[in-house]
């Protein structure tokens, strides 16, 4: 981490305001609004966030809301309650139980609807299921599904008996598996034979058999799912088919309740180090935290179809697919194969067909949609959608002005919502009834969150000077610990900037207070004395005509410091020639100035991007300065595409 100021040089003045028949019937309906309410959050803190637990049902009432003994913070203290009981019990006793809990698209087409109380009656027997094989409370489950239904059944339950459920990602290899496994300790397994990705079964059961080979001593059971129906070895014993313990399980299993600090969940993400950490959230104070995001930021109401595109195996499908959306009492669309699948207009197909109106994506994903052409959205009707948002990494404001305008139709706000594995929600985003829109900009601070940017002894840094984005006191959502590693969670999220929250994110605010996020601190580039967040360079690329995608690292170099090197994948038809190299230079001289002109320019038809859709800089950072080692690539999906780029830069260096 470098003290130094990071420069950002990224003008972008476009204001979008709220449409007026949005605004008058959101729940925060103007900025007047919303800045009394924050203002409110941050005067009385506790009796904020009790009002907003209020709204949530507890078997025992809290004595304290919070006891902050830094870093560690305790909510709703002495209160019990059940956050899969939040999800599906509570709505049972209104009209909403037979309202749609969720709607599944399987990738070769499958449709299926469980109302709250199929999916009530599905949890009950498989937490029944779950202790039927000796699982507990406290006890680790790790969950490895496709994305169907059953995988939000499987979470819930582990919530409603108290179970601590890791839901490691489909599409992570079975080293990856198990290492996640045996830093959990998980002594039960819920997978499935396969789930279909592309047109192919990715075949988890074979993944969790390897992993068990590996060693995984602590597993004892393995609980799956029929999906691909291809055949799949088995182990008598520890092997079950979820089907058969179902039938055999009742429906009848009552909401544990649970000390508000019970741990609901482990996940794991990857750090600056090779192990990844096993990041903990408890129960109270995630629910209400995730309840309450989900509600403002979506501005969710009663007829909503919500559909977030995030898999379960990330926190966002655990925060705004799964819990806090269902906590709301809202439907949740899940979708489980690929957007290109069997052509690039699958998602804008889903969205006509059951009528979406809020919608949840990545930037990665908005990019792609940009490079496969405006022509597949055309097709679709998509004027059921009234809300858009981005999740995941900076949105350049080229793609967000596409995604405003060909899904969008220019009549859905767009909430760039920044938030991470760690702090459990939403921390920055838009409220779309209430705050004017800049692209590219994150805007505000949610209620509750007192976020800054900082140097690196913790002062605040005037507008429009890049510096480390903080929080500076807890909120509900925060991760409580890395799983069997405190030591290294006061380390790197409390020490680094003593006192603070630290994000490991750059940022600045503009003279509006909006934020903007520059991307991990790691991602910037010091040349020539000047401090460049590589995103804004990546989004001066992507601003010409010719670029689709654009990643941009740094290589040393002897003479400015750090020298800029920028990936680049080309639109269909752009020829890649030393000619389009210099205009794309010159072109970054011109947006930003010649401090951020590219040293050089590579022409390269993928980048390498990890299972979740980021960027793998440190990969490229490597390529670009040459060095051997690529180090885990445990995560890549693309290991081709950097076998290629290794290949293509060799030969670049013969010629
Ligand atoms: C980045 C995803 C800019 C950021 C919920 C953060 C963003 C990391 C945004 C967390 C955004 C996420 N604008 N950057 N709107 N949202 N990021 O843990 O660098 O997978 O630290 O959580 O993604 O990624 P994670």
């Amino acid at each position: 981490m470098s003290q130094d100021q990071i420069t950002s040089l990224l003008q972008e003045d476009r204001l979008f305001y709220p449409p007026r028949d949005f605004q008058e019937q959101a729940h925060i309906r103007s900025l007047e609004q919303y800045r009394a309410l924050y203002a409110r959050s941050l005067e009385d803190p506790e009796g904020f966030w009790a009002e907003m637990a209020s709204a949530l049902h507890w078997f025992r009432r809290w004595d304290r809301v919070l006891q902050w003994d830094p870093p560690q913070a305790q909510w709703f203290l002495g209160g019990q309650t059940n956050l899969c009981y939040n999800c599906v019990d509570r709505h049972l006793q209104s009209w909403r139980r037979n309202k749609a809990a969720l709607i599944w698209e399987g990738e070769p087409g499958e449709e299926r609807v469980l109302t709250y109380q199929d999916l009530y009656r599905e949890v009950s027997r498989f937490a029944n299921v779950l202790r039927s094989l000796g699982v507990g409370k406290g006890d680790r489950v790790a969950i490895y599904m496709p994305l169907v239904p059953e995988a939000v059944v499987a979470m819930l339950a582990c919530a409603r008996i108290g179970a601590v459920h890791s839901v490691v990602f489909g599409g992570f290899s079975s080293e990856a598996l198990r290492d996640r496994v045996n830093d959990a300790g998980a002594r039960l397994i819920v997978t499935a034979d396969g789930g279909w990705r592309r047109g192919r079964i990715v075949p988890l059961k074979d993944y969790v058999d390897e992993a068990l080979r590996r060693g995984a001593p602590t597993v004892e059971h393995v609980v799956v799912l029929r999906r691909t129906h291809q055949e799949v070895s088995w182990e008598p014993g520890r092997d079950h088919w979820w089907d058969e313990l179902m039938a055999a399980a009742s429906a009848s299993c009552p909401a544990e309740p649970l000390d508000s600090e019970h741990p609901l969940f482990i996940l794991y993400t990857s750090g600056t180090t090779g192990k990844p950490k096993g990041v903990v959230h408890t129960t109270g104070g995630y629910m209400v935290y995730t309840a309450t995001t989900a509600r403002y930021v979506f501005d969710l109401r009663e007829e909503d179809t919500y559909w977030c595109t995030a898999d379960i195996g990330w926190i966002t499908g655990h925060s705004y697919v799964v819990y806090g959306i269902l906590a709301n009492g809202a439907t949740s669309l899940i979708y489980e194969g690929a957007p290109d699948w069997p052509d690039p207009g699958r998602f804008w197909s889903i969205v006509e067909k059951y009528r979406v109106s809020i919608f949840y994506t990545a930037p990665t994903a908005i990019r792609a949609f940009i490079r496969w052409g405006e022509a597949y959205p055309r097709r679709y009707d998509l004027s059921s959608l009234r809300l858009l948002g981005t999740v995941g990494e900076p949105i350049n404001p080229e793609a967000w002005m596409w995604y405003y305008r060909v899904i969008g139709g220019g009549r859905c706000p767009i909430v760039d919502t920044w938030w991470q594995t760690e702090t459990g929600g939403i921390m920055i985003s838009p409220l779309p009834g209430a705050t004017p829109l800049v692209p590219g900009s994150c805007t505000l601070p949610f209620f509750g969150i007192e976020a800054d940017v900082v140097d690196r002894e913790g002062r605040s840094l005037p507008p429009n000077t890049g510096g480390f984005l903080v929080i500076r006191r807890p909120w509900p959502g925060m991760m409580r610990t890395i799983y069997g590693d405190e030591a290294r969670y006061r380390r790197q999220y409390w020490e680094e900037i003593p006192g603070l929250y630290f994000s490991g994110d750059g940022a600045r605010r503009d003279e509006r207070g909006y934020f903007w996020v520059m991307g991990r601190v790691d991602d910037v580039i010091n040349t020539s004395g000047h401090r460049l967040g590589t995103m804004e360079i990546e989004s001066a690329l992507v601003s010409h005509a010719a670029v689709a995608e654009a990643a941009v690292v740094g290589r040393p170099d002897p003479v400015v410091g750090t020298a800029i090197v920028a990936f680049v994948v080309l639109r269909p038809g752009a020829d890649p020639s030393p000619k389009l190299k210099e205009a794309l230079r010159e072109h970054v001289a011109q947006q930003i100035g010649p401090i951020a002109r590219p040293q050089e320019i590579i022409f390269t038809d993928g980048l390498p991007k990890t299972r979740s859709g980021k960027i793998m800089r440190r990969l490229l950072r490597q390529l670009a300065s040459g060095e051997e080692r690529l180090g885990d690539m445990t995560t890549l999906e693309s290991a081709e595409v950097i076998e290629r780029l290794r290949a293509q830069m060799g030969s670049e260096e013969e010629e």
